[in-house]
C-alpha cells in the first residue's frame, strides 16, 4: 500500500508543473481605469476617487462587477487562483448565490464551423468560493488553441488573480476587442449584476460577448443617483463610444427631475456631441401588473425621465436616445422576470441583453457615420 499511495501523491503534485501568470498581464476587459491607478487590480474607480464621492459608491466600486479576463491557450487544463478581499466574508446574499456574488465563470469562443452554433462565447465551467483564497482547475478542454474569457465576481472584491497552465502549453494575451472603444454603463444593482446566477449571465457581460465591444460596468447597488461627483469620474474614462444612464430604480421622480439635465449636460460636454447618450427607464418591477403602489411609483419616475428627455431634445441635443422599460421584459404585461420583485433572474438579464444587443449597434453605427 505504502509505495502506491506515495506514487499517487507524487504524481498529483501538480503545482511544480503549472506556471501561473497574474491575470493583469492578460487582456483585462470592463475596466474604465488602468489597474495601476485602482486600489485593487479589478476595482472600477481610481484610488483618487476615495473621499470625492460618497463612501457607499466608492466601496461598491471595489467590486469586480463586469470585469473579465481574455486569454488564449492550447492547454487542456486551466488553473485559476484568486483571493477575495479579506475583510469581506460575505460570499453570498440572501437572494443571490455565492456562484455570482464571489465566483468566476469561464467561457470559450466557439469558432469552429457548425450550422447550429458558430462564433459565440459559450459557457465552459465555474470556479468559486466559499473560501477567501480559492484555487481550482477546469480540465478536458482539448489541446486546440482557443480564446477564453473569465468573468469576475459581481459583488465581491478580488485582491489577486492568477491563471495557470501546465508547462509546455501556451498561455497568452488575446485581443478580440478594440479597447479604445467602450460602452459605459452607469447603473444600479441590476446593472451591477443582481441577481444573476453566475457572472457571465449578468447583462453587461452578455452584451459584451454579443456585440463585440467592451462594456464597462459602473453599476453601484442602491447608489445610482445621477450624482455630479460620480460623473466627475465617469468622464475620466477614455474611449467612451456610448453611455447608458440607467439609474431609475434607485431614484424618485423629483430627484430624476432635478438631476437628469445637469448630468446629461456634463457627459455631453466631456464626451462631445457625437457620443450617443442613452437614458434608460430600467426594467419593470415584478408586481407592477397587480400593485397600484408599485405601478404608480414606477410610472412617476418614468414620466419624470421622459419629460427631462423631451426638454433636452427641445434644447437641441443630438445623439440622445431613450429606452423604455417595457422593451426590456417579455410577455403581454412586459413584467420582468425577477427573484424578489426587483432583481433579475438569468432570463431577465438575457431579455435586457437581447434588447440592447440589437439597439446599441444601431446607435453606434449612426455615430460612426457621422464621424
Ligand atoms: C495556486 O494554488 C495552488 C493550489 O493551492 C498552489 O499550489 C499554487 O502555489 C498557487 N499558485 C499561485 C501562483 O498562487
Ligand atoms: C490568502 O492569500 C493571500 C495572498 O496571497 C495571503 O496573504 C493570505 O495569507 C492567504 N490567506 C489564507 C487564509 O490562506
Amino acid at each position: 500500500m505504502r509505495p502506491i499511495a506515495f506514487a499517487l501523491i507524487f504524481g498529483t503534485v501538480g503545482a511544480s508543473r503549472v506556471s501561473f501568470v497574474p491575470a493583469t498581464t492578460l487582456s483585462v476587459l470592463g475596466m474604465g481605469f488602468d489597474h495601476q491607478v485602482t486600489p485593487t487590480p479589478f476595482s472600477r474607480f481610481p484610488s483618487e476617487s476615495e473621499g470625492t464621492i460618497r463612501s457607499d459608491v466608492y466601496d461598491l466600486s471595489l467590486n469586480s462587477a463586469g470585469v473579465a479576463i481574455e486569454f488564449a491557450t492550447d492547454a487542456p487544463e486551466i488553473y485559476l487562483n484568486y483571493t477575495l478581499a479579506s475583510a469581506l466574508q460575505c460570499y453570498s446574499m440572501w437572494h443571490m448565490p455565492s456562484t455570482s456574488v464571489s465566483g468566476v465563470d469561464l467561457y470559450a469562443f466557439n469558432d469552429f464551423s457548425s450550422e447550429r452554433i458558430m462564433g459565440e462565447w459559450l459557457f465552459v465551467g465555474h470556479f468559486g468560493p466559499p473560501s477567501t483564497n480559492f484555487s481550482g482547475v477546469i480540465g478536458n478542454l482539448g489541446s486546440v488553441m482557443k480564446k477564453y474569457r473569465v468573468h469576475l465576481p459581481l459583488y465581491n472584491t478580488v485582491d489577486e488573480m492568477e491563471i495557470g497552465v501546465d508547462d509546455g502549453f501556451t498561455l497568452e494575451k488575446s485581443e478580440t476587442l478594440d479597447l479604445s472603444q467602450r460602452v459605459l454603463w452607469y447603473g444600479t444593482s441590476i446593472a451591477q449584476g443582481a441577481v444573476a446566477s453566475r457572472p457571465g449571465t449578468a447583462f453587461t457581460n452578455v452584451i459584451r460577448n454579443s456585440i463585440g465591444m467592451d462594456v464597462v460596468n459602473l453599476g453601484f447597488s442602491g447608489n445610482c443617483l445621477m450624482e455630479l461627483d460620480v460623473a466627475e469620474w465617469l468622464v475620466e474614462v477614455e474611449g467612451v463610444s456610448a453611455v447608458v444612464v440607467d439609474c431609475l430604480p434607485n431614484m424618485d421622480a423629483s430627484l430624476v427631475t432635478s438631476s437628469t439635465v445637469s448630468l446629461v449636460n456634463k457627459l455631453r460636454d466631456a464626451f462631445g456631441d457625437q457620443v450617443p447618450i442613452v437614458l434608460a427607464e430600467g426594467t419593470t418591477y415584478g408586481s407592477a401588473w397587480i400593485s397600484d403602489d408599485v405601478k404608480n411609483d414606477q410610472e412617476a419616475k418614468r414620466s419624470a425621465l421622459t419629460a427631462e428627455f423631451n426638454t433636452l431634445i427641445e434644447s437641441g441635443m443630438k445623439n440622445l436616445f431613450y429606452v423604455k422599460g417595457e422593451d426590456l421584459g417579455q410577455g403581454d404585461l412586459s413584467t420582468s422576470p425577477t427573484v424578489e420583485g426587483t432583481h433579475l433572474t438569468d432570463i431577465g438579464h438575457q431579455y435586457v441583453a437581447d434588447y440592447y444587443s440589437s439597439f446599441l449597434p444601431t446607435i453606434l453605427q449612426k455615430y460612426d457615420k457621422e464621424n
